[in-house]
């Protein structure tokens, strides 16, 4: 059937403890529900779905959009943050045992990165295939065509350069690979959105105190990633990691926090998006 729109939710940092988080698990039930009432095809959940990078726990969110209908590759996407990658009391112990080692953070990452891509490989790529970031969802309504470049911003544990865990990169080679022809190509004529974890702008705040925390959050090369999105074309940037429901521009392309179902699990941000590739977008408290 050919749409003339088609509506899409986003929320992130659902910040979950695993199976025995029973009250965020009936929470999310709750959001999905009126998702799923709302008449949105697709959902987009940008990252820190858990506080634990224990794959037994990552399960559970796979059995709660299974339950709801929605673990398939056209309707739900998910990606990592660093909460669900990055174990700090692990890498600060080991960095004190056995002292800096680069490679050994950069492994660990990679291995929790391919543990992530394999458990949720259906909503990757759509079968029994592995496969790692970035990657390219086109989704086809007919009327509607909606491409979502997916791509990871979180980059290893460092004590100097990245003490939280919770500072952004993304690497050269997952950039340079969106640069590829073919990417372009399979865009084509369609309403084209990134969807990462870090922000793409500073959040400042005017405490003092507080100044020492922003860089330890910010996407470094935040400027890098937003010239790769306006050379695909993305009209919008989808992110969580800082906590809060909010829209902004950089970069010439509009830009929406999903803010964190773990401060607000009843408000998600909903696109509305036209044939005539315009769109809307709002925040919606259920
Ligand atoms: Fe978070
Ligand atoms: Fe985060």
């Amino acid at each position: 059937m050919s749409e003339t729109s088609i509506k899409l939710a986003h929320f992130s940092d659902l910040h979950l403890a695993g199976k025995r988080d029973g009250r965020g698990l009936a929470r999310l039930e709750a959001l999905l529900n009126a998702v799923i009432d709302a008449g949105c095809s697709h959902i987009v959940i940008s990252g820190d779905l858990f506080n634990s990078t224990d794959p037994g726990d990552w399960l559970v969110i796979r059995e709660v959009l299974q339950n709801k209908g929605l673990y398939s590759w056209d309707k739900a996407t998910i990606i990592p943050g660093n909460h669900d990658l990055i174990n700090l009391e692990e890498e600060m112990r080991i960095y004190n045992a056995l002292n800096p080692d680069a490679d050994g953070r950069a492994k660990r990452l990679r291995k929790k990165m391919n543990e992530f891509s394999s458990l949720f490989r259906e909503l990757i790529t759509g079968d029994d295939t592995v496969t790692g970031f970035p990657y390219i969802k086109v989704l086809d309504y007919g009327g509607v065509k909606i491409s979502l470049v997916v791509v990871n911003t979180v980059f290893p544990w460092n004590n100097i350069d990245n003490p939280l865990g919770a500072r952004g990169n993304v690497s050269r080679g997952e950039l340079g690979a969106l640069f590829d022809p073919s990417v372009d190509k399979a865009l084509r004529d369609s309403f084209v959105i990134g969807v990462i974890h870090h922000a793409c702008r500073i959040y400042g705040t005017d405490a003092l105190i507080d100044q020492a925390f922003d860089w330890t959050m910010e996407l470094k090369n935040r400027d890098e990633l937003l010239q790769t999105m306006q050379h695909l074309n993305a009209q919008v940037i989808l992110h969580g990691h800082f906590h809060r429901f909010q829209t902004y521009t950089a970069g010439g392309i509009k830009v929406v926090n999903g803010g964190s179902f773990s401060y607000n699990p009843r408000r998600y941000s909903e696109i509305t998006i036209h044939a005539d590739r315009t769109f809307t977008q709002r925040f919606v408290d259920v």
